[in-house]
């Protein structure tokens, strides 16, 4: 069985992510979608409603897991006994960080090996960082993110105002 990780944020989830992981059941028997514990970063979404979100997404789908991890991406990778790291390549800008994230992956666990898969074109100029700002500031994203993310993020706003 060809088991892959696809690692990342997802705070949030956008279609960007879900094209990746729909393709990447093509290729493999099953994706495994790792959410990073990051105690540094101070996410939008909690864990929990990342995790939920992405079940939500991916219902039905007995070929994509969606799971946490903490600690080196490589001993999450091993510990699952997968073999692959799945990443998405936007554009040239991307290249330089995923380039030195898979060669240091690489370095540490030389049977790992990093595949990287181009999302459709419309969606190669969408990032989480983006539709968090474009959503702050009242911009439309519908179409960018899984309707559940849409309403979520209206949810958050809601009660931001509310608070104050
Ligand atoms: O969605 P992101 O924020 O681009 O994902 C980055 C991620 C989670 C893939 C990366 O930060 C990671 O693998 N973190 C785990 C820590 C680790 O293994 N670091 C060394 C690898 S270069």
């Amino acid at each position: 069985m060809k088991l892959a990780v696809y690692p990342g944020s997802f705070d949030p989830l956008t279609n960007g992510h879900v094209d990746i992981i729909e393709r990447g059941t093509h290729l493999f028997d099953k994706i495994i979608v790792a959410i990073l514990v990051n105690i540094e970063k101070s996410p939008l979404f909690t864990m929990e409603e990342r995790v939920d979100i992405l079940r939500e997404v991916f219902k039905g789908r007995p070929n994509v897991e969606v799971d946490t991890f903490e600690g080196l991406l490589v001993d999450y990778v091993a510990g699952r006994q997968a073999d692959v790291i799945v990443r998405g390549l936007r554009a040239l800008s991307d290249f330089e960080t995923e380039f030195q994230m898979a060669l240091m992956n690489r370095r540490l666990s030389p049977d790992i090996e990093t595949v990287f898969m181009m999302p459709a074109e419309k969606y190669t100029y969408i990032s989480s960082r983006l539709i968090k700002e474009v959503f702050s500031l009242g911009g439309q994203v519908r179409g960018l993110v899984p309707e559940i993310v849409e309403s979520r993020l209206r949810e958050k706003q809601k009660g931001r105002v509310h608070a104050r």
